[in-house]
């Protein structure tokens, strides 16, 4: 006969936390969100070798995770899985994108040659919008610097015609610039000293590399929980499958991947074990989480099979039709609290401690606060991201309201249909996805604070400083019908409405 599971499977929206004592210390500013990412021995008083200063990372897909989302997320914080259904060269392209990437420090993409005329100048400017532009001797970006020239140099009506740039521009022995290899903190002080407004950064050879501008300066005061590796680079994630991971993984590698992730939609599978296998025998140190499982047995099997992280969800996520199509998955609460046991006994046991992340279906920002204390150590969010001006879809106007396009990995127009992949040489041959809308949002960082600020105020409130003591601490409690429409608000009539995310 079947196994039946004696308890209903739960979504977060069944749940509150019950508040704790909140003593004298346990405020907002004490609060630390920094939280593991990949496996390591605890017992044997190990460190993490991969953390993350907030427990976010963003979603395996086309519409969400590119290299300027995995920027935006790096700088406050968290980790973006850079999509896997595109070719191996484009992906690690990202990849390396966002390795190379030096906050503060932009390429000049508005330069000129010396002997150009100002007409051609401002012709330029008026294309690119920016109106410091590089002079160089071959007119490229990372030309031989000979000037600057700035809106500020000339006024047009003035000039004679056929004027050049040469006339106008500050000359380079006039120039404050800068080595390559200063760090932003330095670029800032010789901007401040010197009263410019940008730093020119050159090579050895006086080539341009980078131009650093006052407004940008402070990049890393705004960004005090960037995430970054040994050589101060961003951190980086990428989704890989169960086919190609043999020429996949080492590209990404070279690329400068942090981290990845076997991105399917069910990993409690063979093929799962084989890549991870195969994986770490050829490149040990190669990090890769892997899932999406929502039981202790599906737990178990990545875990011993050598999953870094292992990641929980089924048919949970926005755009999935998973459930309705083929009638496997379970309620994402559920499904975390039963992983996070089988994760704390398979500690208990080994001393191995295999974080875990809870996958799709986050649809308020206080389920990330209850996915964490039901043993989350992080979250993993779709939608969330996609509604940003981050996230690489277009920005349209529907029903004269800003939306942006979101579709799931297992939809028509994505057609990753590896994500799906059981073996055998048959195609996927229906949807587990859709294609929609969400609101457009506005920026990341500014939406991301406000989510942030949410979950340590709720942290305060339950008497906890870090996501370990919440997971340890935390008082959860389900909820009736009745009391979920208590919930919100009630037998008023709401004037202007505060549409809670
Ligand atoms: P969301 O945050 O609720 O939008 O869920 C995002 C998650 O949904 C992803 O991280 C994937 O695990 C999952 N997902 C992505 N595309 C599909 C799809 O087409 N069908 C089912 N699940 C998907």
């Amino acid at each position: 006969m079947a196994y039946f599971f004696e308890e209903p499977s739960h979504t977060f929206d069944e749940y509150l936390l019950i508040p704790g004592y909140t003593g004298p210390d346990c405020i907002p500013a004490n609060v630390s969100l920094k939280t593991p990412v990949v496996r390591y021995n605890k017992k044997k008083g190990e460190t993490c070798p991969l953390t993350m200063n907030i427990p976010f990372t963003s979603a395996v897909m086309q519409s969400v995770s590119d290299d300027k989302l995995a920027v935006a997320l790096a700088k406050e914080g968290g980790i973006s899985f850079i999509y896997g259904s595109q070719t191996i060269e484009n992906q690690a392209a990202m990849v390396a994108r966002v390795k190379a990437y030096k906050a503060g420090f932009v390429t000049s993409d508005t330069n000129i040659r010396p002997e150009q005329t100002l007409v051609e100048l401002v012709s330029l400017i008026e294309q690119t919008g920016h109106s410091t532009v590089a002079v160089t001797e071959n007119g490229e970006a990372n030309g031989k610097l000979l000037g600057i020239i700035t809106e500020r140099d000339y006024r047009i009506n003035h000039c004679a015609e056929g004027a050049k740039v040469s006339e106008y521009m500050t000359a380079l022995k006039d120039l404050v610039k800068a080595e390559d290899g200063i760090t932003l903190e330095e670029a800032n002080e010789i901007i401040w000293k010197n009263k410019i407004n940008q730093l020119p950064i050159v090579d050895k050879n006086g080539n341009l590399m980078y131009l650093v501008f006052r407004k940008d300066a402070a990049s890393h005061t705004e960004h005090p929980l960037e995430l970054l590796d040994a050589e101060k680079r961003y951190i980086v994630g990428a989704g890989i499958n169960t086919r190609d991971y043999m020429e996949r993984v080492p590209a990404l590698l070279k690329a400068g991947v942090d981290v990845m992730t076997l991105d399917s939609s069910e990993g409690f599978t063979e093929w799962q074990k084989r890549a991870l296998q195969d994986i770490h025998a050829k490149w040990p140190e190669a990090k890769v989480g892997a899932g999406n499982v929502v039981d202790a047995d599906g737990f178990r099997f990545l875990a011993e099979a050598g999953a870094d992280f292992i990641k929980i969800g089924i048919g949970g996520g926005s755009i999935c039709i998973t459930r309705e199509q083929k009638g496997i998955g379970r309620g994402q609460a559920t499904a975390t609290i039963e992983v996070a046991k089988a994760r704390d006994e398979y500690y208990k046991e080994t001393g191995i401690y295999i974080p875990i992340c809870s996958d799709g279906g986050i649809v308020h920002d206080h389920h990330v606060t209850l996915a964490l204390a039901m043993g989350a150590d992080f979250v993993m969010l779709g939608r969330y991201f996609a509604r940003f001006d981050e996230s690489p879809t277009n920005k349209l106007i529907v029903n004269g309201s800003y939306v942006k396009e979101y579709w799931g990995e297992g939809s028509n127009r994505a057609r990753n249909w590896q994500r799906y992949d059981l073996g055998g040489k048959k195609g996927m041959a229906f949807e587990e996805g859709v294609d929609s809308y969400v609101p457009y949002a506005g920026s990341l960082h500014d939406n991301l604070n406000t989510t942030i600020s949410k979950i340590i105020h709720t942290m305060c409130n339950c008497g906890v400083l870090t996501i370990p003591e919440l997971q340890q601490n935390a008082k959860i409690t389900l909820l009736s019908p009745a009391s979920i429409r208590e919930g919100s608000a009630h037998d008023v009539i709401v004037k202007n409405s505060i549409k809670a995310n």
